[in-house]
């Protein structure tokens, strides 16, 4: 009765890597337990994420064949469209939330086209605006724009508003901060940049005022949720952020919080699922609402008692 903060499945929200193939469920090696799915095998998991009280999913995909200025990421027959196509017929409840970068269809590994060894914002705003709407048409209830760069919600804003496409939601990375915790995400989705790193549009973890200019940015541009991202590190700021805005907060709990629990707990140096649950739990005092996190399943079978 006095416990102030109570995780829910229903708060949880469980990102999936999808690419083309058939059959598909290769264990990502950084990630024991999260896998890269061709579309029928990521039904079978959503199913279960479903089953398990989970209610949305967040996409990314790997494509067959990356480029320089990243094609397949806002083509219609790339992975993620066909993806979400699927997905809202086998699992029509679940809200589709589609991440929305180029870095994962980039050959450079950039979030964006390169002029001169630098992104080109100007040139990419316009590419991710497509990609966000490719998506909403082809199912996703939220799109995620997870890149950092300049004045991308309102083109991803006004795009939708121009498509017909008003109704699906934007959650905006808005605090992302340039960290060493995205490591084995960029082996799941093989977008590590070949060159350099992402300091230019990511944050400086030192920063905590920034932040909130940041999340102000994206909320005058139009997001309607935004987003912290690491979660475990940046506590602070997902409070900060709940306390001065109105809109849904979104924590990510990155690649690297996972794989830190999942190698101490192999080792047998801590109990994982507790660890999961008093991790998650954390984010949500801080002032989440909604956590994303690899561990959504391992979670929500933590809460409802089993293992
Ligand atoms: C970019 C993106 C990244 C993550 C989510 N979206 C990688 C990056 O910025 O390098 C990281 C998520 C994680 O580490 O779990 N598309």
């Amino acid at each position: 009765m006095v416990r102030e903060t109570e995780l829910r499945a229903s708060d949880l929200i469980l990102p999936l890597f999808v690419e083309p193939g058939k059959g598909i469920r290769r264990q990502v090696a950084s990630m024991p337990g999260v896998f890269n799915h061709s579309v029928d095998t990521l039904i079978d998991e959503a199913r279960r994420a479903q089953d398990l009280g989970i209610p949305a999913l967040l996409l990314f995909g790997i494509p067959g064949q990356k480029d320089a200025v990243g094609s397949e990421g806002y083509h219609e027959e790339g992975i993620v469209p066909t993806a979400l196509r699927a997905l809202r017929e086998a699992v029509p409840e679940m809200v589709l939330v589609a991440d929305v970068c180029l870095c994962e269809y980039t050959d450079h590994g950039q979030c964006g086209i390169l002029r001169a060894g630098d992104v080109d914002n100007d040139r990419t705003i316009p590419l991710l605006a497509e990609a966000a709407s490719t998506y909403a048409k082809a199912g996703a209830d939220i799109v995620a724009p997870s890149d950092m760069m300049d004045g991308r919600v309102a083109a991803i804003r006004e795009r939708l508003a121009r498509d017909g496409l008003g109704s699906t939601s934007i959650m905006s990375y808005a605090a992302k901060y340039a960290s060493a915790f995205y490591g084995p995400f960029r082996d799941a989705a093989q977008s590590a940049p070949k060159e350099g790193d992402r300091r230019g549009y990511q944050m400086d973890p030192a920063n905590g005022r920034e932040a909130l200019r940041m999340v102000r940015r994206d909320l005058e541009e139009g997001a309607d949720m935004v987003m912290v991202k690491p979660a475990l590190a940046y506590l602070d700021i997902v409070r900060q952020v709940r306390d001065v805005v109105d809109v849904p907060v979104a924590a990510y709990s990155v690649s690297g919080e996972y794989a830190m629990i999942e190698a101490a707990a192999a080792n047998g140096w801590i109990d994982g699922p507790r660890a999961v649950v008093e991790a998650l739990t954390s984010i949500k005092r801080a002032g989440a609402d909604l956590i994303i996190s690899y561990h959504a399943a391992v979670a929500a079978k933590a809460l409802a008692g089993r293992r």
